[in-house]
């Protein structure tokens, strides 16, 4: 099938296929990075666009190198180097980028939505790095590649997710992502992490974290998201470890080919014990590895969408 998304803005506006799509061409782009000289020029005289107004390690960095790996030019600014500083608004900054023709814009923001509003006002593309509380679509499909990997299909698995649910983009895009794909996605948290009807995005909530883990084929461990939270939602990180937090004693309430994953950043010692971080079932590395040939992939598909078969979000 060809590619015809001129953007990526969440795992919604994504078939099964193109996701099936995207899977295999980063597959292909993870050998690149394996080879001695991890460079093809594939996207030589292409220009990226990094632009963080959030902080980020892995999804920035991981952009960076794929973009590099592909010899495309990448250039990165943060919100805080910006004019933005000085009172531009996101959307003029981007208009500014825009003069400069850029072929992609890699934007992570603090507001839902607003990779949503520039892709419908600016010609290149789009990708959206996180947006708020809203979607992390190439973190979903990061995840959904290193599941593939491990377990060779998807369908059919039992994923379980814990944590704060309410603030992360990356419960959101992974509920969405791994149903697509056949899983039955199971949450657990605090109540107060949980939201309302999010078993309208096909997900279900179990009583608690042994209840979730049960059995479980994946394991998604979730930091608490404080800078979103406006009010305490929990008495004690310790009490919070204690009735959520992921210990060796749980994981044996799962399969016994369970992968343990997790986003990052890791807090140590509250969502997940070290020597579980650390230890034979988890995959939070690989995750990272994979970071960078999903990015290539994506980078390499959206550039590739010539004018004529580009179709916008509408
Ligand atoms: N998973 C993730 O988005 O990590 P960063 O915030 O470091 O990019």
């Amino acid at each position: 099938m060809e590619f015809t998304k001129k953007d990526i803005l969440d795992m919604e506006s994504l078939s099964v296929d193109e996701i099936a799509l995207i899977l295999n061409t980063a597959k292909r782009m993870k050998e690149v990075s394996e080879r001695p000289v991890k460079k093809v020029p594939t996207l030589r005289g292409k220009t990226v666009v990094l632009f963080f107004y959030e902080p980020s390690t892995r999804t920035r960095i991981s952009f960076d190198i794929a973009a590099k790996r592909l010899s495309a030019d990448s250039l990165s600014i943060s919100g805080s180097s910006s004019s933005m500083v000085k009172g531009e608004t996101l959307t003029d900054t981007v208009r500014n980028l825009e003069a400069m023709s850029p072929d992609v814009i890699v934007l992570r923001h603090s507001s839902a939505g607003a990779p949503h509003m520039l892709a419908r006002l600016v010609k290149p593309s789009i990708i959206n790095a996180g947006d708020g509380m809203h979607a992390h679509p190439t973190q979903s499909l990061l995840d959904l590649m290193t599941v593939m990997e491990n377990k060779g299909s998807i369908n059919g698995l039992r994923i379980a997710i814990i944590g704060d649910i309410s603030h992360s983009r990356v419960a959101r895009s992974n509920i969405v992502g791994f149903t697509k794909m056949g899983a039955k996605v199971v949450l657990a948290g605090p109540l107060t992490m949980i939201p309302k009807g999010i078993e309208a995005l096909g997900a279900s909530v179990a009583d608690n974290a042994d209840d979730a883990v049960c059995g479980a084929d994946v394991i998604m461990m979730l930091r608490i998201q404080k800078e979103r939270q406006k009010s305490n939602l929990f008495p004690t990180e310790r009490e919070y470890s204690k009735v959520y937090g992921l210990t060796k004693k749980r994981v044996k309430r799962a399969g016994s080919d369970v992968l343990i994953m997790h986003p990052g950043p890791v807090n140590r010692g509250v969502e997940i014990a070290p020597e579980v971080a650390d230890g034979p079932y988890s995959i939070i590395l690989d995750q990272v590895t994979n970071g960078v040939a999903i990015r290539m992939a994506i980078l390499y598909l959206i550039t590739s969408v010539s004018d004529s078969r580009r179709h916008a979000e509408c």
